[in-house]
């Protein structure tokens, strides 16, 4: 009995040792924002083999915008020690260029071996930077009390209900009261209003959103889903680069944050 203890203990500590510690992803988006400002990718944690997208787009690191100096007005950013995975989202509305950019990085050995980033600037679904500063500079995110964290189940079965429903009216989806989506720098809430703002309708046809790619942070509520959204933009049916972040209160959406990229100003709409 107590041998079986013991070997149970081991293995639950190998397995957490290859798992990663929420101060070393800390410290990587810390790295990360700022390598981005100064637009220099040189990140202590960057494996050298990493793999660098953009809109989906393999591409060169040292031509991608995180080779870009880039004024930063404000960031969020989740770490998910499960996966060993990070999120970030960086409004910069000041820069000469504004840009909307949201970042996963995927660490191997303590190494960033992946960052995808949807790289949203003016054109693309209903972009403006400003309001999009405006409007996350009023929300809250501070961490949830642990005595009342979602577990990653229920914040992850919340953004897929979300997404789910674009196609099939019949899912239920968990919006809070209040609820309020930043759409580019749209927002539909009010602050001080209770009013659930996020309910979306089916879209005129049916379909999936696929490729879904998570970052859960239990701490913050926080959920990220990199995704393939077809339908919005004619010039890519199959779906184009967006992503849905999320704040998760008791089960229920409470802020809801959608960048997506346009092939045409707007996804000609
Ligand atoms: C890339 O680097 C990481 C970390 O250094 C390593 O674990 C992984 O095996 C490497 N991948 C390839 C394809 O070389
Ligand atoms: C990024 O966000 C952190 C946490 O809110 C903040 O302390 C830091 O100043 C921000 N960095 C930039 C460049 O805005
Ligand atoms: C962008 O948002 C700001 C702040 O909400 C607003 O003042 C401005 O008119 C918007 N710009 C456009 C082009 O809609």
């Amino acid at each position: 009995m107590i041998y079986s203890t013991l070997l149970l203990g081991a293995a639950l500590a190998s397995s957490a040792s290859a798992a990663c510690t929420r101060e070393q992803l800390i410290a990587a988006t810390d790295a990360y924002i700022t390598a981005q400002a100064a637009g220099d990718p040189a990140m202590p944690a960057l494996a050298e083999n990493v793999t660098y997208l953009e809109n989906d787009a393999p591409m060169d690191i040292t031509t991608g915008v995180l080779s870009q100096a880039i004024t930063i007005d404000f960031n969020r950013s989740l770490h998910d020690s499960v996966e060993c995975a990070t999120f970030t989202e960086i409004s910069a509305a000041t820069n000469a260029e504004p840009y909307v950019i949201a970042t996963r990085m995927l660490f191997t050995d303590d190494k960033i071996t992946t960052i995808q980033s949807v790289v949203a600037n003016n054109g693309d679904w209903a972009f403006n930077a400003t309001g999009q500063l405006y409007w996350t500079k009023t929300e809250n995110w501070d961490p949830i009390p642990e005595d009342q964290r979602d577990s990653r189940d229920v914040i992850k079965a919340a953004g897929d209900a979300y997404l789910d429903s674009w196609g099939d009216g019949t899912v239920k989806v968990p919006y809070g009261s209040p609820c309020a989506r930043l759409e580019g720098g749209s927002y539909t809430g009010r602050v001080g209003s209770t009013a659930n703002t996020c309910t979306m309708p089916q879209f005129p046809s049916a379909f999936k959103i696929e490729n879904r790619r998570y970052v859960i942070d239990e701490e913050v509520g926080g959920l990220d889903i990199f995704n393939d959204f077809p339908f919005i933009d004619a010039d890519k049916p199959d779906g184009t680069s967006s992503t849905n972040f999320f704040r998760i209160e008791g089960g229920m959406i409470r802020y809801i944050h959608e960048t997506t990229i346009c092939t045409n100003p707007n996804c000609g709409r």
